[in-house]
This record gives C-alpha cells, structure tokens and sequence, in this order.
C-alpha cells in the first residue's frame, strides 16, 4: 500500500512526531510506502510530493512546526489563484485527484484541524480512502478528549502568567495575558488555573467590566495590589454592548479593530480601576517549539493508529483519544461540532471555588 501523509492548517507542536510514527510505523510494521504532500492541501494540486523513508524523520520527534510545510487557505475545492495582482478561487480538485492517481496512492493521512478534515471528507466522498487526525492548540475538536499540541501550548501559557506574576508583584500592576482560542477557551482556562490566575476570560462565558473590577477591587482590599487578567483572544462582553463607539458593527463585536480582545480588556480596566495595567499578546509563541513528552507521546500514538486503522481497512475514520486509548471514530462525526469548556463544567467550578472570576 502507497500512503501521503499531509499537514493542513495551522501549525502545532507535535505534527512531526505523528510524521516520524506514521513512517515508522507504515514501513516497519507493514511495509507500506509513505509519500509526503508538501505544504498542505496544495501540495496535492501542485504535485509537490516527496518520498519519505526512514532517513527522512531522524531527529525530527523534538522539533516543533512540519517537515512537510502547511498552509491555511488551500481548499482544492476553493483554491486561490492570483494572476496579475487578481485573486480568485477556483476549484483544483479534479486536478488534486488526477495527481492522487498519477501518484499511485491508495489512502491519505490528513493531520490537520476541522478545516482540514472537512476537505478530508470531500475526499473521501470523491472515493479515496483518508484517515484524520486531529490536530490543534485550541482543543476544541470534539470527537477526541485531547488534541496534541494543546499540551505544549497550555504550558507555554502558564510559563508566562509565571513570570507576569513576578513583575506584577513588584509593580503593583494588572497584568493581562492574551492567548489563542478564537472560539474555545481552553488554553485559558488550563493555564489560568495552573498559573494561578484571578481572572479568566472566555469566549463561552461573556462578561462585563463591573464584574471584573470588583474582583481586583476585592484583592486591593485584601492587600493585593496586583492581579493577573488572562483572555482568550475569542473572549467578548456580554452583549458585545459595552464596547465603544466604532467597535460595534451591527450587533457584532469586533475587538480586531482596537488591536485584539487584550488591548480592548487592558483600556476598559484601567478606566475601571484607577489601577496601571499592560497587556501581553502571547500570540505565535504558542504554535511553535518543542513539544512537551505528552504531546509527543500523544502524536506518536496517534501516528501509529492511523496507520493500524489503515491496515485493518478502515476508512474515513480519525484517531480520537478515548480516556486512556486511542481509538478510532468516523471522521465526521469527530469533526460535527465544536468542543466548547462547558460553563457550569467542573473545570470552571474548580476555578470558581479558588476565587477566580470569569467575568460573570
Ligand atoms: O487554530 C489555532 C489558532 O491558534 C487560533 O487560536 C488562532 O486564532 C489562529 O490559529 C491564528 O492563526 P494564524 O496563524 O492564521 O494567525
């Protein structure tokens, strides 16, 4: 069997540990043959693929980013092309299955988020067999308990709510600490906690300034004169109403135009509260580097499951961690919906019970 291992979407720590499993696991097991797509799905139309044995994925477990490259916009069913400056979208995919053909190859692995196996799916539809897996820092695909990369970037969260602590100490500042999660507060929420946060503020939960002014206000009258904001950059008012004038566009809330939900958060509390604060956008620092033993663990597990699943002949199915296993699930039923934190969850409970406020 001749299998091409792809990369899609954004980056995250991990994806070259499920390469060099895939790999591995493909020739020593089952002596199949693994072809690498390069660049996301447009390798696929631009027949940018690479034969990867053995030799290729030495020393790549540690590394963070792709060996293969990734993109974000390269649908094949919707591909950009710009002639002269022009760009317009136009469906490849015909072009992507010839070259699938031409390639010789009998199934695809798709590591990617819910973009990326969504065009998976429109694969499979079209008659090649794929196998998902399920990558993201954000978490929040809901057909597996945990997605890799979430690990390394929830610490790398916690590493900087860390040393904010200490410059906020000494300072007597607010410090606010803008993380990922454009739609899920995962990283928020772990790292928060971890970090000890006193304020958490997530796109599930809206929240209003008041709220989070009378709980720094509560910690100045306990003498703690400083505190740590942590926002997801998906976080929003209740309402979206309190936002100022030229930031509401209809009824939706766009904090982009005042520099990201960070900024907007740092303004209001410090008109709120009299208090010096600053904001830190943690942005890309989270997708990169060296992913931590659980990510590489999980991605490995990962990376051999998908090529067990393969072997069985299994199709159109992803790899989900279920507990403690891996297993393997129907992809869209992996992919159907978006894994929110629940906000009468245990985790926001737990937070609760520690005195951290959400805002609400
Ligand atoms: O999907 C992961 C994610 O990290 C989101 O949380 C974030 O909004 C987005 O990627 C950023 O993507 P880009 O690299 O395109 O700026």
């Amino acid at each position: 069997m001749r299998i091409g291992v792809l990369t899609g979407g954004g980056d995250c720590p991990g994806l070259n540990a499920v390469i060099r499993a895939v790999v591995k696991t493909a020739i020593r097991d089952y002596g199949m043959e693994v072809w690498g797509i390069k660049n996301g799905y447009s390798g696929l139309v631009e027949d940018e693929i690479i034969p990867l044995g053995m030799e290729s994925v030495v020393g790549i477990l540690p590394r963070g980013g792709t060996i293969l490259g990734t993109t974000n916009r390269d649908s094949p069913f919707r591909y950009q092309v710009v002639t002269n400056g022009q760009v317009a979208y136009v469906d490849k995919s015909k072009q992507a299955m010839e070259v699938i053909r031409k390639r010789g190859l009998d199934a695809l692995i798709i590591i990617g988020g819910d973009g990326s196996l969504n065009i998976a799916q429109k694969f499979y539809d079209l008659g090649i067999n794929v196998i998902g897996v399920p990558k993201t820092i954000d978490n929040d695909i809901s057909g597996t308990d945990m997605t890799f990369g979430f690990d390394t970037a929830m610490a790398t969260a916690t590493e900087a709510i860390d040393k904010l602590h200490t410059t906020a100490e000494s300072h007597h500042r607010i410090m606010i600490l803008e993380v990922m999660g454009r739609d899920a507060g995962w990283i928020a929420i772990h790292s928060g906690i971890a970090g000890g946060a006193d304020v958490i503020l997530i796109p599930e939960i809206p929240f209003t300034f008041e709220k989070i002014s009378a709980k720094i206000q509560e910690r100045v009258a306990r003498g703690r004169n400083f505190s740590i904001v942590v926002v997801a950059e998906g976080a929003a008012p209740m309402g979206g109403g309190q936002v100022t004038a030229g930031v509401n566009e209809g009824n939706i809330f766009n904090p982009v135009k005042l520099g990201g939900i960070g900024q907007y958060v740092q303004e209001k509390i410090t008109t709120c509260t009299g208090q010096e604060t600053r904001v830190t956008v943690l942005g890309h620092l989270q997708r990169g580097g060296s992913p931590t033993p659980f990510d590489r663990l999980l991605a490995t597990r990962y990376g051999s499951a998908a090529v067990h699943a393969l072997a069985r002949g299994e199709q159109d199915v992803m790899t989900s961690l279920h507990g403690q296993d891996v297993i393997t699930i129907p992809l869209m039923e992996g992919i159907k919906q978006q894994k929110q934190v629940p906000p009468q969850g245990e985790l926001v409970r737990t937070a609760k019970a520690l005195g951290i406020s959400f805002g609400d």
